[in-house]
């Protein structure tokens, strides 16, 4: 990996309700970085040592920009919110495995939640067809940067966007029947679209990073289980050093 690095702040701004997003200028990382990896940010509190691993949204290779969206959910991203243009944030990165971008004409991407960020830099990447399906609990963020790129299509649980329901009963509704699934959300949205990619007989890769931790190998709590060709059927691995992407064909919910 690179070393820690200090980044300078550009943009810090409120997008949704307690969802952010950072812009930070950091070169290497910026160049370095494939869609669907990660970063690690660190707190300034020596009581919060362990960085909080976010998804990169997209990147500005040629003015050395990265984009990040977070959410708070505890101290250390509260800790980041309130950082402002020209403040400086320590990042580690580019981590993780990122996203296959395939050939393909068809190319359906899913994202639910704070798992809709890092499908930004892969609609911005892919060739051909694209649609765009996101899920929120309620109200909506990034959709208009994801309609500079692609169809998109917006599901939301309490019907205040777009369809009221899933995103995976919005897909099936409009009509996903091939190619090629980008995936990134909870945990009940990702087995769903597991479902229905082994029903169509289609690809899709899949990104746990919602389950991860400290983002570098420490914490233990991102295991999760893929199958494998021994005994049992299957082994652990790590989501923040062996994924955050998987095929959704090996992943065990
Ligand atoms: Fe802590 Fe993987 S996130 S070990």
């Amino acid at each position: 990996y690179n070393d820690k690095v200090l980044a300078e702040i550009v943009v810090n701004e409120k997008i949704a309700d307690r969802v952010y997003r950072m812009v930070f200028r950091e070169k290497q990382i910026a160049e370095e970085a494939r869609a669907g990896q990660f970063i690690n940010v660190y707190c300034k509190a020596e009581s919060r040592i362990l960085p909080r691993p976010i998804s990169i949204c997209e990147v500005d290779r040629e003015n050395g920009l990265v984009t990040i969206v977070y959410m708070i959910v505890g101290m250390g991203t509260k800790e980041f919110s309130e950082l402002k243009t020209g403040d400086k944030v320590e990042v580690l990165g580019p981590l993780g495995n990122g996203f296959t971008l395939r050939d393909c004409e068809d190319n359906v991407i899913v994202g639910g939640g704070v798992g809709a960020p890092p499908l930004l830099e892969v609609v911005k990447r892919l060739p051909g067809k694209k649609r765009v399906f996101l899920g929120f609990r309620s109200g909506a963020f990034l959709v208009d940067e994801f309609r500079k790129y692609a169809e998109v299509y917006v599901a939301t649980d309490d019907g205040s966007v777009g369809d009221k329901g899933t995103v995976v009963d919005l897909m099936r509704k409009v009509g996903v029947k091939s190619g090629n699934i980008y995936s990134c959300g909870p945990k009940p949205m990702l087995a769903a679209v597991q479902d229905m990619a082994e029903e169509l007989g289609i690809n899709a890769q899949i990104s746990l990073e919602e389950r991860m931790g400290c983002g570098i190998g420490a914490c233990v709590g991102c295991i999760c289980k893929i199958k494998a060709d021994n005994e049992v059927g299957y082994t652990y691995k790590k989501v923040c050093k062996d994924g955050p992407i998987f095929d959704a064909k090996e992943v065990m919910f």
